[in-house]
């Protein structure tokens, strides 16, 4: 039986990296997917590929986000789910961290999660088991933080977010974080190799597995998240990251 049979679920960030790959899985776990992402062409070719359909969305805009949603949400004839993958990378410390970097990687990563379930909320209130998973960093589970000023507060704040809502919406929907290490993805490349194509030792060498994630291996964790395997299993920040937050 596959694990999210008549789930309908919107993936955000679903054109891309972790969140193609969740909709990858789902689809083969016999969800009904609606894609959110601000890249149109590529949320075609992803929801395409899914049979799912397509919403061209910029996350941290609160007028476009209700209305995909509800869109999302009527095409699918309903919501049993949400996974919030939209996000944005640009790794600067503090003093080179102007306002512009700030404002857009906190207007994405955390209040783009808020408002996309602020958007969902009404609609999974109406299904039974309804799930949310919010895609936080090992950064934002770290002591000493690292990759990026902003970056570290955005997910520090969804991680934050996800226990105040998991809290506040029991017992009708669960919402938990899936807290990532470094990830082969589009938004890692050019940083996680060298230019011979060798994973940069300095990375590898703080993660026990001693390697990278796949996004397929992010995939895994969300869809446990989202699954009714995880069925008491609310507020908790899933570490999937190779062992690097004890290493
Ligand atoms: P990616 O760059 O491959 O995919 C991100 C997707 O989000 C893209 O399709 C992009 O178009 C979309 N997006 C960006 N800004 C948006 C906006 N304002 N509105 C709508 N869509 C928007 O990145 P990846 O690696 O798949 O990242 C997914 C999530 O996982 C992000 O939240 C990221 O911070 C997180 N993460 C990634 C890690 C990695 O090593 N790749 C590690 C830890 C967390």
């Amino acid at each position: 039986m596959p694990r999210l049979a008549g789930r309908k679920i919107i993936i955000t960030g679903g054109a891309s990296g972790i969140g193609r790959s969740t909709a990858e899985l789902f689809s083969r776990e016999g969800a009904t997917l609606a894609v959110l992402d601000r890249d149109a062409a590529q949320a075609e070719a992803v929801a395409r590929s899914v049979g799912g359909s397509a919403f061209t969305v910029d996350v941290s805009d609160d007028t476009q986000v209700a209305r995909a949603v509800a869109a999302a949400a009527g095409a699918l004839g309903g919501l049993d789910g949400l996974v919030n993958a939209a996000g944005v990378f640009i790794n600067r410390g503090l003093m080179e961290t102007g306002p512009e970097v700030w404002h857009r990687t906190i207007a994405v990563n955390l209040t783009g999660t808020f408002l996309c379930v602020q958007a969902a909320v009404p609609f999974l209130r109406q299904a039974e088991r309804s799930t949310i998973v919010n895609i936080g960093s090992g950064v934002g589970l770290l002591p000493t933080g690292g990759g990026g000023t902003a970056y570290v507060a955005s997910k520090g704040g969804v991680i934050a977010l996800t226990r105040g809502l998991a809290a506040e919406l029991a017992p009708s929907i669960r919402v938990n974080v899936v807290c990532p290490g470094a990830v082969e993805t589009p938004m890692t490349e050019g940083t996680l190799r060298d230019t011979a194509g060798s994973v940069v030792p300095a990375i590898v060498g703080r993660y026990a597995l001693g390697r990278p994630a796949a996004p397929e291996e992010i995939a895994a964790g969300i869809l446990f998240l989202t699954s009714h395997e995880s069925s008491f299993v609310t507020g908790i920040s899933l570490a999937v990251d190779g062992g690097r937050t004890f290493h």
